[in-house]
């Protein structure tokens, strides 16, 4: 396995940018997802790292070897990378080892070699003593680990993974997304995943990439990501945050800093101090939302909606001072929260976005 470096790669078709200046290093044996809505250029990266496109600027390299630059170009082949799609391809007239073992023997390895091949590949997705099956006597997790193993037999350097969950329903997904864990854990592949789904994402990957736009956004954990989004698309796009406009008052050198937000004081972190009087962006998530102990602390809102959660509520209210703004919070018993009754929010930590666009000077 090995580790792969986007160096500011940039591609375009024809006059359209879809993607911009893009540095990621994925390191040797980690779990990289890479995130973002649809449209934002995931698949054109995969097919770039894969070698289906040329890059129009910026370098990739898998291992030590330069694979992709605007002079040179290692055909897909070349590569070593395995690609796991979204519908997993098996062919129903072989069984499980033919599928797992087609490209040895097509690659002219003996029999013997094949059969050993494939028991590891095998071994390693659980499916020891699979090898007669047929796809169609597998389960949809299983078939996925078959075409892991088929992926794994060809010793690849990288596995790709483009949205593979995407078209399966809630219940199966979660128990692909541990099947991929433990192919990960077992065999020590360099992975990048690509999905737009951020609890995927958050559940599976070491680092995740997000992108917007083309561009990359961010490259942290998803602790990091959850705790310190880099920008308003990333706090609002990861575990649905509400980005609220407030007011700096004083910061402290180690990050904490108090805020205004509407009529109330809040505590919150930040990146780096700032200046008092500064309008910023506040990331806060529901969680850090409760109705106030006392009933005369926190920010001053309405009810605008209630709606059952099963086992709890999701509150909806308008903050007095901003009425077109709404924040959410969830409570375990309604008591007299109802709609269009006043209600005071306490506000628990938040994050100030170092990087917020559309700010007033
Ligand atoms: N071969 C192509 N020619 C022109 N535009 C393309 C081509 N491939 C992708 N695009 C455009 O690039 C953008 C990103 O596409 P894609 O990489 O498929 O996004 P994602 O996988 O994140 O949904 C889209 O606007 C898409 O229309
Ligand atoms: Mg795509």
């Amino acid at each position: 396995m090995a580790r792969l470096i986007l160096d500011r790669v940039s591609k375009s078709f024809g006059d359209v940018q879809v993607l911009q200046d893009v540095s990621i290093d994925v390191r040797d044996g980690e779990f990289l997802a890479i995130l973002g809505p649809s449209g934002c250029g995931k698949t054109t990266l995969l097919r770039l790292i894969a070698g289906f496109e040329r890059v129009t600027s910026g370098e990739i390299r898998i291992g030590e070897k330069t694979v992709s630059a605007p002079n040179r170009h290692v055909p897909p082949e070349d590569r070593q990378v395995g690609i796991v799609f979204q519908s997993y391809a098996l062919w129903p007239h072989m069984t499980v080892a033919q599928n797992v073992g087609y490209s040895q023997r097509v690659l002219g390895a003996s029999k013997d070699e094949t059969r050993k091949k494939v028991a590891e590949a095998l071994g390693v997705v659980g499916l020891g003593g699979f090898e007669d099956r047929s796809p169609s006597k597998l389960s949809g997790g299983q078939r996925q680990r078959v075409a892991l193993a088929r992926c794994l037999v060809q010793s690849p350097n990288l596995v790709l993974l483009d949205e593979p969950l995407a078209n399966l329903d809630v219940h199966l997904r979660a128990s692909m997304e541990d099947e991929f864990s433990d192919f990960h854990r077992r065999s020590g592949s360099t992975m990048v995943y690509i999905t737009h789904d951020q609890a995927e994402a958050m559940a599976m990957a070491d680092r995740i990439a997000v992108m917007d736009r083309g561009r990359l956004a961010q490259l942290a954990t998803p602790a990091e990501l959850h705790d310190r989004p880099a920008t308003e698309m990333i706090a609002s796009f990861i575990g649905g945050g509400m980005v609220l406009d407030a007011e700096m008052l004083a910061s402290e050198a180690d990050g904490r800093c108090v805020v205004r937000l509407y009529d109330a004081d809040v505590k919150a972190r930040c990146a780096r101090r700032q200046a008092p009087g500064r309008l910023v962006k506040l990331a806060l998530y529901p969680n850090a939302l409760s109705p106030s102990a006392d009933g005369r602390s926190g920010v001053a809102c309405h009810v605008t909606k209630l709606t059952y959660l099963g086992g709890r509520f999701r509150v909806e209210v308008a903050p007095d001072r901003a009425p077109s703004t709404r924040l959410f919070l969830h409570v375990d018993e309604v008591g007299g929260i109802e709609q269009g009754a006043a209600l005071r929010v306490a506000v628990g930590e938040g994050w100030v976005i170092p990087h917020a666009e559309g700010l007033a000077a």
